[in-house]
This record gives structure tokens, sequence and C-alpha cells, in this order.
């Protein structure tokens, strides 16, 4: 239950949050759906997060997405943090349980759905997935993996206590690799994700050789701009099946709209080209 008035109202929080692309997304929606309801950017500065918090349901918001640089900070100011938000030590969706404000986390679904959509003859037990990177993105990654199924994650990261940390947190099945040997442990993998901001537009090239990775093997980059990163190029030239990272950021916004507005949306190629455009 949702204490929603005639017209829902929700929104990102972010700071700053003007490069949102998720007004795109929900405002797709809500027409397509021929919905009542409203999706803005909601700028807030780390010193007026409580505050805004605490007035969300004065203000007629029936929840809200959380992007940067909140939502490890919201996690203490929510009335309940759903068990995926404590795992994955995150908050990006926010919703009303009667009058209690919950904190949920939806990039795991957003990665996991887009990978099964993406490659859907990837068999989460068949073999171990290398995860590089191991920032905010990396924990819904892993978190994902794990649930799913995969046997082990070697979790290779440029500042390796950071991968050893993520170890500790998620068990025995995640394995730290030193970022120097990342090339070995593609040896015999099944999944290669890429979740350092490496690749990106306006930020340096991943320097990453595939010869040791099996060509049968799936890579998802969750950058999405380019939409073809060079990691996802070199793979689709070599044979592997390739995943590019827009679709997470589509199907994480379901969970979201689905709560505020009561539908399940659908993740269209319309929306695809949609957001392709707005994205560039
Ligand atoms: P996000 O929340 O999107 O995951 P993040 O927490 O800033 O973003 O994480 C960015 C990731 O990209 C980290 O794994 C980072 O490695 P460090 O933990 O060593 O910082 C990785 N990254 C960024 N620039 C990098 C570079 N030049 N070489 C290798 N890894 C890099």
């Amino acid at each position: 239950m949702t204490t929603q008035g005639p017209c829902p109202k929700a929104g990102v929080i972010g700071w700053p949050v003007a490069q949102s692309l998720s007004p795109h997304i929900h405002g797709h929606w809500l027409s397509h759906y021929g919905l009542a309801g409203a999706y803005d950017l909601l700028p807030v500065a780390p010193e007026n997060l409580p505050a805004f918090i605490a007035g969300m349901a004065e203000q007629g918001l029936v929840g809200a997405n959380v992007t940067v640089p909140h939502k490890v900070a919201v996690l203490d100011l929510v009335d309940q943090v759903s068990d995926v938000a404590k795992a994955i030590g995150a908050v990006n969706t926010l919703y009303f349980d009667e009058d209690r404000l919950v904190g949920t986390n939806s990039d795991a679904f957003g990665f996991f759905e887009n990978l099964r959509e993406g490659a859907p003859s990837w068999q989460a037990s068949g073999g171990p997935a290398v995860v590089l990177g191991a920032g905010g993105a990396a924990r819904a990654v892993i978190f994902a993996l794990l649930d799913a199924g995969v046997p082990q994650v070697r979790l290779t990261n440029r500042t390796i206590a950071k991968a050893q940390d993520l170890a500790s947190h998620f068990g025995e099945r995640v394995v730290a690799v030193a970022w120097e040997e990342r090339e070995t442990a593609l040896s015999g993998a099944n999944l290669l994700v890429n979740s350092t901001s490496l690749g990106m537009a306006g930020q340096p090239p991943l320097p990453l050789r595939l010869e040791d990775f099996p060509t049968s093997a799936v890579i998802n980059d969750i950058v999405y701009k380019p939409l073809e990163t060079e990691l996802l190029r070199a793979g689709r030239l070599r044979g592997n099946p390739v995943v590019d990272g827009l679709g997470m950021l589509l199907h994480q916004a379901r969970a979201g709209f689905k709560r505020w507005f009561g539908t399940d949306p659908q993740v269209t190629k319309e929306l695809r080209r949609r957001l392709l455009d707005a994205a560039t």
C-alpha cells in the first residue's frame, strides 16, 4: 500500500541531479500507460538530506529514487531497510509501506534482468564470473551473481583492499584477485562484468587482453556511454556474446515505478531508443 493521492508524485534525489536519465524513463512509462503521476528531479544537498527525507510524505511524494551521493547516507534516515539494501549497503529506491518509509535497492535486480535478457543462454551454474571493480555498482553485481548461484566470483580491483573487503563481506564464494592478475583470472570463466568507470566517455580506457577468456563466455559492461564500449567491441569481434549496460538502468527503474504507480512497466526497444537519444 502506498499513501498516494490522486496524482502520485515521485522523483530522483541527488546532488547534482540534472544529469539523471530517470525522468526520461518514468516520464515515458507514465505517458505510455496513460497514468496520472509525476516524476521530477529532486536536487538535495547533503546537509539538507535528513530534513528532505523526513518531509517526503508532507510534500506529497509517494517515493523516490536515490542517486549519488546519497545512496549510503539514506540507510540511516529511513524507517526500514530491505534485506537486499542491507546486503548491498546502499539504497536506490524509497517507498511508503503504510506510513513507514522503506529503503530498498533494485540495482541487483536491474543488473540481472539485463543479463538474462541480453544473454539468455548464460547459466549461473556454468562457471566462475570475473568482476572488475569494487565500488558501489560492484556490490549490486556481486549480490545478484551469488543470489543466482554463480559458483565463484573472481573480484579484481585496482585497490586490492576494497576487493578484499567485499570478499569478506560476501563470503567464501568471492575471491579477491590482484589487478595485475586480472587477465589470468579470465581463464575458465563464463562471465566477465566491468563495473569500473574505465571505458566510459571521458574516462581512461580499460586495459584488458581477452586471450585467456573463453569465446563462448559472456561479457557485460555496465558502462552505457558509449553503448558499445571498447571492451564489448573487442568481445564481439572475437565471438563472445556481449551485453551493454543500458538495460541495467532501465530494469532497475521498474521496481520503483511499480511501487509508486501500480504498474510493472516494460522495457521496450522504443524506450531504449529514447534513452539513447537523451544520453547522447
Ligand atoms: P560506482 O559506485 O559507480 O561503482 P565507484 O565507487 O567510484 O563508482 O567505483 C569506481 C570503480 O572504478 C572502482 O572499482 C575503481 O577502482 P578503485 O577502487 O581502485 O578506485 C575503478 N577505477 C576507477 N578509475 C580506475 C583506473 N584508472 N584504473 C583502475 N580502476 C579504476
